[in-house]
């Protein structure tokens, strides 16, 4: 074999070599390619060597000689490459790669009702104000609906087309779904010895047609506050901090006399609000007669009652002109909330 066609077959096998290891993407391709190059038995390399021994003689120590130059050089593109790889790092997989700039899927979240959302806010603002929550049953004896609460049995306010009567049973005095929540007054204080500072937020019911004021399932907030020296302007202070906390700091409050049979004096509360004077629900103070129902004296404690409509807090506050949308589940109303 003349020595110009030896030189040219180390030449291509460098190239080659050269080529294979710029291509290798991964250290398994890349071992691949040595072995094929390196290989200690069948490498090309190796086959290249064999053919020195048909050189001329004369031609073999510079045959020799470029065949260790290419054989360092094959071995040192191998060494390059193979640390270039490792400092990459593993290749990503082929395929779609994960984009990160890409908004992602929108989960779409639940969220509280609006009555509900109310109620939280008015137990936080009342707790604030050293109320704690009692809760009562909305399935009512007429003791705690009506007689505890000085409504005696000829009263209209018993009618049963203003109350949801449930008939309890032949022999069973009825009940009633709760029509407004002072039931609760009468249940703490049945158990409670005074002084009681309480708030009782719930569900009550009256045979109401349903029009863009009523509804004939709706909520109350009631507050009983029983003690020493209790008076009418207590009762004043603690709506108007009510009112100020939950419609906001420029609220006005006004009491117009009124009538309940469980409080002497009753009033109706207004608040004033975007020039408008709106009623919110009713107050007084305890009757001495519910105080002796539950066992109380009269002579040593004293109390104030209020009832509070939550729904039409709760509209006030957000601007919503109809109660009945709280009640037909469309998201497209309750979303905004
Ligand atoms: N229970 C009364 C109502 O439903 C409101 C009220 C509560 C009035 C407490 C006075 C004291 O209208």
């Amino acid at each position: 074999m003349a020595l110009a066609e030896f030189l040219q077959q180390l030449d291509d096998l460098a190239a080659a070599a050269d080529h294979a290891f710029a291509a290798a993407g991964d250290p398994e391709t890349l071992e691949a390619a040595r072995v094929e190059f390196l290989g200690a038995k069948q490498g090309r390399l190796k086959s290249v060597q064999k053919q020195l021994g048909r050189v001329p003689k004369e031609d073999k120590r510079a045959a020799g000689m470029r065949f260790n130059e290419v054989k360092a050089a094959v071995e040192n593109a191998f060494q390059d490459r193979a640390q270039q790889l490792q400092s990459q790092g593993p290749q990503q997989a082929a395929g779609p790669q994960f984009d990160p700039t890409l908004p992602g899927t929108p989960l779409s979240l639940g969220r509280l009702h609006p009555i509900t959302q109310t109620i939280e806010e008015l137990k936080d603002i009342m707790g604030r104000l050293g109320f704690s929550v009692a809760e009562g049953p909305e399935i009512e004896d007429e003791r705690h609906n009506f007689e505890a609460l000085n409504i005696p049995r000829e009263h209209p306010a018993r009618d049963p087309l203003d109350n949801f009567y449930i008939h309890g049973g032949s022999g069973f005095p009825p009940l009633l779904l709760r029509s407004q929540t002072s039931t609760v007054q009468i249940r703490v204080m049945e158990n409670t010895p005074p002084p009681v500072r309480i708030i009782s937020l719930g569900r009550v019911y009256r045979p109401d047609t349903a029009d863009a004021t009523h509804y004939p399932m709706f909520h109350q907030m009631e507050g009983l506050l029983v003690d020493r020296h209790v008076t009418l302007a207590d009762l004043k202070s603690v709506l108007r901090l009510f009112a100020a906390s939950y419609l906001g700091g420029d609220v006005h409050i006004r009491f117009r006399p009124s009538f309940f049979p469980f409080t002497e004096p009753s009033v109706e509360v207004d608040f004033h609000w975007n020039d408008q004077w709106i009623e919110f629900g009713g107050a007084g103070m305890v009757d001495p007669n519910v105080l002796r129902a539950v066992g109380y004296d009269p002579e040593q404690v004293v109390g104030f009652a209020f009832g509070l409509g939550v729904e039409r807090l709760c509209m006030r506050r957000h601007g919503v002109t109809d109660i009945r949308e709280f009640y037909k589940n469309d998201v497209r109303f309750l979303h905004q909330f």
